[in-house]
């Protein structure tokens, strides 16, 4: 089984990446590669640049990363109850290659914040479209307070009730 993981983020410090990292690792007997989106970073979209430039090839590197496997993780940073816009701008100019950019994989969805909002909203819209784009949901969990729930130095949830709730989103996978 091969996993793809990543934050739907741009920050080096990530809590987003830290959490899918960890669940990633939850999945029984998988081969996981976890990819930053900063190696994805393309001029934000607009039909002008397409017009002029076309689609930029680190659009189409990206749909051959999730190509590559069998399922998908990832992990949403909430920016003013939305996605970020480093995870939008690489969404959009994949999907103008295809509109089904998660070609029909498995997918587990989470998303994590510092407050105890635990970034539902994003998530919400994050569940709520991502069938539209060839995402199979399995199934999705926000993390509250993430600086409490997390141990970072060990790289573990220290909430046992989340750590469940993480480990039967990854045995959805398997
Ligand atoms: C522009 C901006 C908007 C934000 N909006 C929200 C928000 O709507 N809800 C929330 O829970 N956190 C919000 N935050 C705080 C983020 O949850 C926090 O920065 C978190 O660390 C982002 O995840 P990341 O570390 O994986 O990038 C916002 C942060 C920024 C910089």
């Amino acid at each position: 089984m091969k996993i793809l993981a990543f934050a739907a983020s741009s920050s080096s410090k990530s809590i987003n990446k830290q959490l899918v990292t960890y669940a990633a690792g939850l999945v029984p007997n998988a081969d996981v590669e976890v990819i930053d989106l900063n190696d994805f970073e393309m001029p934000i979209y607009s039909s002008d640049r397409e017009e002029a430039a076309g689609v930029p090839d680190l659009a189409q590197a990206f749909k051959d990363k999730i190509a590559a496997v069998d399922a998908v993780i990832i992990s949403f940073a909430e920016h003013n109850g939305s996605y970020s816009a480093a995870y939008k701008n690489t969404f959009d100019w994949a999907s103008r290659l295809e509109g089904k950019v998660y070609a029909d994989k498995a997918m587990v969805l989470l998303a994590t914040s510092p407050g105890a909002g635990g970034a539902q909203s994003v998530l919400a819209a994050a569940a709520g479209s991502m069938p539209h784009f060839g995402a199979e949901v399995k199934a999705t969990v926000s993390v509250p307070s993430f600086y409490d729930a997390f141990d970072a130095e060990k790289g573990v949830m220290k909430d046992a009730a989340l750590d469940a709730e993480l480990k039967a989103a990854a045995a959805t996978l398997a």
